[in-house]
């Protein structure tokens, strides 16, 4: 059994200093065994965003593993965007853009979907990283649980504004299907929904789940509360439980749970 706390969207330089409290407390509560973040940790990848973004991760005490965003890289210094845009995030968060964590239940891939050449935001998938994720994932026994960690959705949101998908998403996914991959976790719309890439890939014949996060603890809202997901992992089981803020506390609403038969995630209840 393992559980992941999937948080997104933090935004230091946006951030709410009582979210950030209370999002502390709850983690520490629910004790996860990784926290998975996934992108836009800062707002505009400045020196003391990315110094609050470590203090907090560090202090939680927690295995984690982080992707960059598209914030996480320069806008307005566009020297450093060009040149060296994940230089401030290789040296506060993770050396490794493409982060891999494993243990004897559990194997988590990060991928950076963020470009310094897509101005709006947008995020790709480069052959190279398909690479790294059929390597990352072939060697490990079949019983552990696979989950990919991008920034940028696979999948669109079932309602709201029209948004763009990662980029070269579809092969990202094919590649996935092929290693086993159960679950995807992604950030970036602010929303937190929970869909199977198949209703929207139909390309896609296994059961691969999409779990997006809303924004944690940053006061870029985007029409819901802001929320993380704690994903309880016990196969053939899956339960997400979203821990929404209500003014006073991350409070966690009805979990919505997963059965896995004959290579099918089905949900229950
Ligand atoms: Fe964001
Ligand atoms: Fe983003």
């Amino acid at each position: 059994m393992r559980t992941i706390a999937h948080v997104s969207d933090l935004h230091f330089g946006r951030e709410d200093p009582a979210l950030v409290a209370a999002l502390q407390e709850d983690l520490k509560g629910a004790a996860p065994d990784l926290v998975a973040v996934s992108g836009d940790l800062t707002q505009r990848a400045r020196r003391r965003e990315f110094e609050a973004a470590r203090d907090f991760l560090q202090a939680l005490g927690m295995p984690v593993l982080a992707v960059p965003g598209n914030h996480d890289i320069p806008l307005f210094d566009v020297a450093r965007r060009l040149l060296r845009p994940l230089d401030r995030y290789r040296q506060y968060i993770h050396a490794d853009d493409n982060p891999f964590y494993v243990d004897a239940e559990l194997a988590v891939l990060g991928l950076n979907t963020a470009r310094r050449t897509a101005l709006a935001g947008d995020g790709r998938i480069s052959l190279p990283q398909i690479e790294v994720l059929r390597q990352r994932f072939a060697p490990l026994p079949p019983g552990l649980v696979r989950v990919l960690v991008t920034h940028h959705p696979f999948v669109p949101a079932p309602s709201g504004p029209a948004h763009t998908l990662v980029g070269r998403g579809l092969e990202g996914l094919q590649a996935a299907e092929a290693a086993g991959v159960d679950i995807v976790l992604a950030g970036h719309l602010h929303r937190g929904f929970t869909g199977d890439v198949r209703t929207h890939h139909v390309a896609i014949k296994r059961s691969i789940l999409v779990f997006q996060a809303g924004t944690a603890v940053s006061t870029r809202l985007r029409g819901e509360p802001n929320s993380y997901n704690l994903i309880l992992l016990d196969p053939p089981r899956l339960a997400c439980t979203v821990h929404a803020w209500d003014g006073q506390r991350f409070r966690p609403l009805a979990p919505t749970r997963f059965l896995k038969t004959d290579d099918e995630w089905r949900r229950e209840g």
